[in-house]
């Protein structure tokens, strides 16, 4: 598998793709996520290794199969994946964030199972870090940090302030409402922006809109 199908043109190039959800406890039994299956991110890593690339995958809980031929690092909460990140990024040359992270965690996890009372419950929330704003903070020289943008309004401008404030030399945006766009398939509807460029594509298969990102990321890379 690893051998056929794609040219190397990744070979020697290290790259960390982050994907999937993340887990937030509230108490033992319940917890926070999103609708993330980590196609995308998957699609992006199993493209990458075989088109020659030394890949390491910082996954979520998903259910579907890990990638072969990929280092692959399984993590629940936002925390877990920011230290997973930390640890790994200093060696990349492209990482990709396609993780959906939780921007809000429980501020307090029960230990016990929480009881239900009469009335309402609102339960405090406190901030994630935002993990690829560090990584562009900490970019290394010649390193390439590409993240994922997902709006249901205002995509472009929205995404554009995102890749400016993270200090991103590329962001994929999709649309939410857009017909096959997003978390549910296995198609995508994304635009490709950089400082200069927009490129939006069509509905594509998830893999073939991993195999059009890595393309413009490699040709950005040769600029
Ligand atoms: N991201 C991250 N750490 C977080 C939140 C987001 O690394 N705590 C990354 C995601 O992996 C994605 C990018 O930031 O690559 C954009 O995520 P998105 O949710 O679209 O944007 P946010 O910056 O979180 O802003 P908002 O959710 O308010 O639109
Ligand atoms: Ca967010």
């Amino acid at each position: 598998l690893r051998e056929i199908q794609f040219e190397k043109d990744m070979a020697g190039k290290r790259v960390l793709v982050t994907a999937g959800p993340t887990q937030e406890a509230i108490d033992p039994v319940r917890y926070i996520t999103n609708h993330s299956t980590g196609k995308m991110g998957y699609a992006l890593a199993t493209v990458c290794m075989r088109r020659g690339a030394d890949v390491t995958l910082v996954t979520g809980p998903t259910a579907i199969p890990k990638p072969e031929f990929v280092k692959a690092i399984t993590v629940h909460t936002a925390k877990e994946m920011f230290e997973a990140v930390k640890d790994e990024a200093p060696r990349q040359d492209i990482i990709i964030k396609a993780a959906a992270v939780a921007d809000y965690r429980p501020k307090y996890v029960s230990h016990e199972k929480v009881k239900k009372k009469e009335g309402d419950l609102s339960i405090p929330m406190e901030r994630t870090d935002d993990i690829l704003k560090y990584l562009g903070d900490n970019k290394r020289e010649g390193q390439f940090l590409c993240g994922f943008s997902m709006e249901t309004e205002n995509m472009i401008e929205n995404s554009r302030r995102k890749l400016e404030k993270k200090n991103l030399d590329m962001i994929v945006a999709n649309n939410l409402k857009v017909e096959g766009a997003g978390f549910a398939g296995d198609t995508n509807v994304v635009t490709i922006i950089t400082k200069d460029e927009e490129v939006s594509l069509e509905k594509m298969s998830k893999e073939e809109a991993a195999v059009q990102i890595l393309d413009r990321i490699l040709m950005c890379g040769q600029k």
